[in-house]
C-alpha cells in the first residue's frame, strides 16, 4: 500500500495521546461548500475534507489543522478525479475500449498531477465494478463486463495515481470502488439488491479488487448495495475477512456518501449510532458524510460502543496514509503553481486516449471519407453539442468544442454544412425533413447522435437503451435518401441500434471521449487516424435482452444454429444473429440469437491475419503447473491491408469439463499492437496456475485436470483454437 517506510513509533505515540473524540474525528470525511463551514469542521478535528476548489483554500484548511487543533494532524483532501481534473480524458468505459492499459495509467498520472497541484491528495477512483447490464448508468465509470479487463485497468490507474512513491508531489491516494458487486444491481437499477453466489462473487467481482490491492491501492470504498442480504458497509465477511484478511489490504476502507446512513433504509440498523457501530465493527475505517459527530458537535458513539482496538486500528490506518503522503512534513501546495488549464502535452495525451477508444462497429466502404475536398452534411444533436466530457466531470474541467468545430480544424478541405435535425429528447422532430431534404446532394452525410452525459453515471439507470428522442427517426430519414451515410455515436453505455443498423453502412462508436474527443472523431472520419478500439461491453439487440455478456455459462440447452460458417460449426450464441431450429433451448422466440455486437468487437480501415497458434506444451501436469511452470502461447499477426492500424489480440480459455459450469470463454490476456502494412509480429502470452482455475462456492481456488481450449485472435469470432490437456 505505501512505499514509504511507516514510522510505527510516531503513529503509536500519536494514537496513545489521542482522546476518544479525537480518534473518531479522524474517522470521517465531510463536505462543506462554504470555506468557513469547512474551517469550523477542521477546528473540530475532522480528519478529512472534500477539496475546497483551490490550492489556496486547501492550504488554509491545512493550516488550521496544523496550527489550531491539539495534535496538528494534517488533512486528507478527497475528490472524485475519475477521468480528469482540468484535462478531461475519455470516460473509463472508453478507455477500456482502447484495450491499452497505458491509456488509463496516463489519465491517472496527468489527473494526479493536476489535482495534486491544487491540494487534492486522495481521489475516489478507479471504479472497477464489473457490470453486464447497460441499463445501469454507472457502467460508464468502470471498465466493462470482464473481470480481467477491470483488473488490468484498475491496477494501471492505481499505479498512475500513486506513482512510484506516495511522497512524490504528483502522487495522490487511489481508491478502488465500489466494494463489492455493485454492478450486479437488480434490474440495472442503481443502488439495488445484489444477491450473488460465492463462486461468482470471487470469479467475477472480487478479482479486480484483488488486483488493485496487489498493485498497492491505498483505499477502498464500500458499495451502497447489499451482498446476499448484508449491506457492504456493514459486511464483516467482505470488509474484514476477505479484503483485510485474505487479500492483506492494510489501507483505509472508506464508506460511500451516506452509505452508513443508508443502513437505516436497508433496515439493518435501529438508528444512526447503531449504523455507525455496525459499520466500524465490520471493518469500515472512515465514514463519508460527517455523521460521526452530530451537527451540535456531539459524538454519536461512546467509548465501548466499538471495541477500542478496532477504533485504534482505523485511526492507525488513516494516520499511516497521512505519513506516507508526507503530510506531517508539508501538507501545503504552492498556490501560484496550481494547474488550472490543460497543457499542450495533456491535450495530446487525452487526444491519443480518445483516438484509441474509438470503435468502428460497421463499415461498408464509406469510411474513411479522406481529407480531399468534398461536400459533407453533418446532422444530429451531437453535430454542435459540446457535451463530450461525460459523467463525473466537475465544473472546473476545461470545456471542449463540438464535432463541427473539430471537423473545421481537422478537415479544412471539406465544405461542411451543419444542421441539427433533432434534439436529444425529441420534440424537434419536425426539423428532420428539412435537415435531410437535400442529403443525396452531398458527397457524404455524417449523423452525430448519442445520449447526453446527463443520462449516464450515478442514479442514471435507463429502461430503454435506444437513442433518446427522435434520433432513430433522423437516422432512418437520412438513410432513406440513399446518401453515403456514416453514424457517429457519443454515449456512455452500450446502446440498442437494432432499429436502424440495417439501414446504414457505417457506424463509429465515439463514447464520451473527453476534452479532445471531437478532434479524435474528426481525424477518424478523415482517415488521419485508423480506429482500433474494441467493445469492452456487449451491445444487446434489445433492452430486454440484458444482462448479456460473452463469458456466460453454456447452459444445459444452448441455442445454436445447425448451419456452418466456412465449414466450421459455430456457436451462434457467440457469433450473433441467426435463428435456431432447436425448440427447447435458451433463447427469445422474438429475437435473433446473440448480441448485436459481441464483447471485443471492432473493425479497422485495414485488415489483419493470424498465423498458427503454438504452445510450449499441449499437455502439462497439475504438479508442474502448481510448481510454477507456465505455458507459453505464441501467434503471428500480420497487417494485410492498405494502411497502418492497431490490432487487439485476445487470449481466451475454455475449461471444457469442470465441477462447476464454466464460461464458454474467459479472457486471460490481451495486447494491442500497431502494425504497418505488410508487417508481421509474433505475440506471446503466458498461462499459469492462476489462469486455469476458478473459485468454488466454498471460497476455494481450484484447478482441475482435463481438456481446455485456448482461443487466440482478434476477438470472439476470429480465433485460432488449440487444445490443451491438463494431466492429473
Ligand atoms: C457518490 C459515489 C461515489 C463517490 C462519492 C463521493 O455517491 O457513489 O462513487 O466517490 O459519492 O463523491
Amino acid at each position: 500500500m505505501t512505499s514509504a517506510p511507516v514510522q510505527e513509533g510516531v503513529i503509536d505515540l500519536l494514537v496513545a495521546s489521542m482522546t476518544w473524540e479525537q480518534k473518531l474525528a479522524q474517522l470521517q470525511i465531510a463536505f462543506r461548500p462554504r470555506l468557513e463551514d469547512a474551517a469550523d469542521l477542521v477546528r473540530s478535528g475532522i480528519g478529512a475534507v472534500f477539496w475546497p476548489r483551490s490550492a489556496a483554500s486547501t492550504n488554509e484548511l491545512q493550516r488550521i489543522a496544523r496550527e489550531e487543533t491539539p495534535h496538528g494532524i494534517p488533512l486528507l483532501v478527497g475528490l472524485d478525479v475519475v477521468h480528469g481534473q482540468r484535462t478531461t480524458f475519455p470516460v473509463p468505459l472508453a478507455q477500456a475500449a482502447s484495450f491499452d492499459p497505458a491509456t488509463a495509467e496516463t489519465d491517472a498520472r496527468v489527473s494526479a498531477h493536476e489535482a495534486a497541484s491544487g491540494g487534492v491528495n486522495w481521489t475516489f477512483s478507479p471504479m472497477i465494478d464489473v457490470s453486464r447490464d447497460p441499463r445501469w448508468g454507472r457502467v460508464v465509470e468502470g471498465f466493462g463486463e470482464d473481470a480481467y479487463v477491470n483488473a488490468v485497468f484498475g491496477a494501471s490507474k492505481v499505479r498512475g495515481y500513486q506513482g512510484e512513491s506516495l511522497r512524490d508531489r504528483d502522487s495522490i491516494l487511489a481508491c478502488a470502488k465500489h466494494f463489492v458487486a455493485y454492478g450486479q444491481a437488480e434490474g440495472g437499477r442503481d443502488y439495488n439488491t445484489v444477491d450473488v453466489s460465492m463462486q461468482r462473487l470471487r470469479n467475477v467481482y472480487l478479482e479486480p479488487f484483488k488486483a488493485t490491492v496487489d498493485a498497492g491501492v491505498a483505499t477502498v470504498m464500500a458499495a451502497f448495495n447489499t451482498v446476499s442480504g448484508r449491506p457492504a458497509h456493514a459486511n464483516h465477511l467482505l470488509l474484514t475477512s476477505i479484503l483485510k484478511g485474505e487479500f492483506g489490504f492494510n489501507g483505509v476502507v472508506v464508506g460511500d456518501a451516506d452509505g452508513v446512513v443508508n443502513l437505516l433504509d436497508h433496515g439493518i440498523a435501529e438508528d444512526l449510532p447503531d449504523a455507525l457501530l455496525q459499520s466500524f465493527a465490520a471493518g469500515l475505517d472512515v465514514e463519508m458524510g460527517g455523521n460521526v459527530l452530530s451537527d451540535d458537535g456531539r459524538l454519536r458513539l461512546s467509548p465501548g460502543d466499538v471495541p477500542l482496538e478496532r477504533v485504534d486500528d482505523a485511526v492507525r490506518r488513516v494516520l499511516n496514509l497521512k505519513l506516507a503522503l508526507g503530510l506531517f512534513d508539508d501538507p501545503y501546495r504552492e498556490a501560484d503553481h496550481e494547474v488550472t488549464t490543460p497543457s499542450p502535452a495533456s491535450r495530446r495525451a487525452t487526444l491519443m486516449a480518445a483516438e484509441k477508444g474509438l470503435v468502428l462497429l460497421k463499415n461498408e466502404s464509406v469510411l474513411p471519407l479522406g481529407p480531399a475536398p468534398k461536400r459533407v452534411l453533418l446532422v444530429g444533436p451531437y453535430a454542435e453539442s459540446t457535451d463530450h466530457l461525460g459523467a463525473w466531470i466537475q465544473s472546473f474541467a476545461e470545456p471542449t468544442g463540438s464535432l463541427a468545430d473539430a471537423i473545421g480544424e481537422e478537415c479544412p478541405e471539406w465544405s461542411l454544412t451543419v444542421r441539427e435535425g433533432t434534439g436529444f429528447f425529441g420534440g424537434q422532430s419536425g426539423h428532420i425533413a428539412d435537415a435531410v431534404a437535400d442529403a443525396a446532394d452531398f458527397d457524404a452525410v455524417v449523423v452525430a447522435v448519442g445520449e447526453p452525459s446527463a443520462l449516464t453515471g450515478e442514479a442514471s439507470s435507463r429502461s430503454d437503451l435506444r437513442l433518446p428522442g427522435a434520433q432513430e427517426e433522423l437516422i432512418r430519414a437520412v438513410a432513406a435518401t440513399g446518401a453515403a451515410v456514416a453514424i457517429v455515436m457519443f454515449n456512455g453505455r452500450p446502446l440498442v441500434t437494432s432499429g436502424w443498423i440495417g439501414a446504414v453502412p457505417a457506424i463509429l462508436e465515439a463514447w464520451h471521449s473527453g476534452l479532445e474527443g471531437p478532434r479524435a472523431v474528426a481525424r477518424a472520419l478523415s482517415g488521419a487516424v485508423n480506429p482500433g478500439g474494441r467493445l469492452p461491453m456487449t451491445f444487446p439487440r434489445s433492452s430486454s435482452q440484458v444482462p448479456i455478456y460473452y463469458d456466460h455459462e453454456n447452459t444445459g440447452r444452448p441455442a445454436t444454429v445447425s448451419g456452418s460458417l466456412d465449414g466450421a460449426a459455430v456457436d451462434v450464441a457467440l457469433m450473433g444473429p441467426g435463428n435456431t431450429d432447436d425448440h427447447y433451448t435458451s433463447k427469445y422466440k422474438d429475437l435473433d440469437l446473440g448480441p448485436q455486437f459481441p464483447f471485443g468487437h471492432g473493425l479497422s480501415y485495414t485488415s489483419f491475419e493470424y498465423g498458427d497458434l503454438s504452445l510450449t506444451h499441449s499437455r502439462i501436469t497439475m504438479e508442474d503447473l502448481r510448481a510454477g511452470q507456465s505455458i507459453e502461447v505464441t501467434i503471428d499477426v500480420t497487417n494485410t491491408g492498405p494502411c497502418k492500424g492497431d490490432e487487439v489480440t485476445m487470449l481466451f480459455i475454455r475449461d471444457l469439463v469442470a465441477s462447476l459450469a464454466q464460461p464458454v470463454r474467459r479472457l486471460r490476456g490481451f495486447t494491442r499492437s500497431s502494425l504497418q502494412p505488410g508487417e508481421t509480429i509474433t505475440l506471446s502470452f503466458e498461462l499459469g496456475w492462476n489462469d486455469l482455475g476458478f473459485w468454488d462456492n466454498e471460497g476455494l481456488y481450484i484447478v482441475e485436470p482435463g481438456a481446455f481450449e485456448i482461443h487466440v485472435g482478434g476477438g470472439l469470432d476470429d480465433t485460432r483454437v488449440f487444445n490443451l490437456h491438463l494431466r492429473p
